[in-house]
């Protein structure tokens, strides 16, 4: 039994790539690990420091996570700012975290980039706070997509950094995971780059999305004028697609419009209705228990109740031993 934590921004719905990316390996990890899994509500403020509705935003991703199927009581699902012991193992944290290190990440830089006039410490900080989410529960795993990995090295290098500064073994240096193997990227709509909030209109399909939305949104994205070359290698806007087809249709599905490609009498119109159908397959249940789970206010609350309760068993415990091992005494 291994220990796992992950966490997601509560800036905006659950999309496609936070599913494949992240949430189908949750799944199955919650039935054989001590799994814990949060909404990163400190994280969130990095990049929007006066949420219009953070609570409402907390919620949305509590009831998104509970209709995807984590399941609370297998797994500890709580809210960040309810282990407020997490943002104390981030002070201790930054102590030895050095500014060259933070200032290289790239998430950092683009970021700086998008965000030039609110360039605020806790942006060049995020990976020490991810770091904190993850050792204050000991984990060894962490399941994440792809766009995560940088993050996951640098915790490693504060674990190591930890053990051998403090001269003991205490914490793991954790892994990213993925079942599959590779951390995976899921591409967006829009013809280059990945599945995000904050990508542009339309880029994004989310988990609350109705059939409706979803095939308008499938049916703008970006292609090409088509192959005229037999076996021809596929541009990324239209590689995009297919990697779409890949996490929600058959496999006969994907070798028949492979084969259409290749033979260049593909129509990108049924491609994206086939694709637009297979994806309201695979979101219609899970909208249907987002709609159920909003209106049970009095579940909602249960279940955070009890996972602050379980996250903070955990948590302090090892902050409380992270303060004896660094050498704070009580009077
Ligand atoms: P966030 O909120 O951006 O995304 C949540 C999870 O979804 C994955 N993801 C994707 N995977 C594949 N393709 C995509 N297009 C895609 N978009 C999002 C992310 O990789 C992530 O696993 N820093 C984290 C939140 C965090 C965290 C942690 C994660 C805070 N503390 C501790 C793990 C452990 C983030 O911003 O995720």
């Amino acid at each position: 039994m291994e220990t796992v934590v992950s966490g997601i921004r509560p800036t905006g719905n659950l999309h496609l790539g936070n599913y494949f990316g992240a949430i189908k390996n949750f799944l199955r990890m919650q039935e054989e690990n001590r799994c814990f899994f949060f909404i990163a509500d400190y994280h969130s403020l990095t990049t929007h420091p006066t949420p219009e509705d953070l609570h409402g935003n907390v919620k949305q991703v509590l009831v998104e996570y509970l209709a995807t199927g984590i399941d609370p009581e297998k797994s500890t699902l709580y809210i960040q700012s309810d282990l407020p012991e997490t943002a104390e193992l981030y002070l201790l944290l930054n102590m030895n975290a050095y500014m060259g290190e933070l200032e290289r990440v790239t998430t950092f830089k683009e970021k700086a980039r998008k965000q030039p006039e609110n360039i605020n410490a806790g942006l060049l900080t995020y990976p020490t706070l991810m770091a904190a989410d993850i050792i204050i529960h000991k984990a060894s795993k962490v399941p994440v997509g792809k766009d995560q990995e940088q993050h996951l090295e640098l915790t490693r290098t504060f674990a190591r950094r930890f053990n051998r500064m403090y001269n003991t073994e205490f914490f793991p240096e954790p892994v990213a995971f993925n079942y599959g193997e590779n951390l995976i990227k899921i591409p967006g709509l829009d013809g280059t780059g990945k599945m995000g909030k904050s990508e542009g209109e339309g880029n994004a399909i989310f988990l609350a999305d109705d059939p409706k939305v979803i095939r308008k949104k499938v049916m703008r994205a970006v292609t090409d004028a088509g192959p005229t070359v037999p076996d021809s290698p596929k541009p990324e806007p239209i590689e995009n697609l297919f990697s779409l087809m890949k996490v929600v249709s058959t496999a006969d599905t994907i070798e028949y419009f492979d084969t259409q490609y290749k033979t260049c009498q593909i129509r990108y119109g049924d491609l994206k209705k086939q694709l637009a159908e297979d994806i309201i397959k695979f979101t219609e249940p899970v909208r249907e228990r987002i709609l159920e789970l909003s209106a049970n206010e009095a579940y909602l609350s249960k279940v955070a109740r009890i996972g602050a309760e379980k996250a903070h068993e955990s948590g302090a415990k090892t902050v409380n031993e992270v303060r004896d091992i660094i050498g704070f005494r009580k009077f």
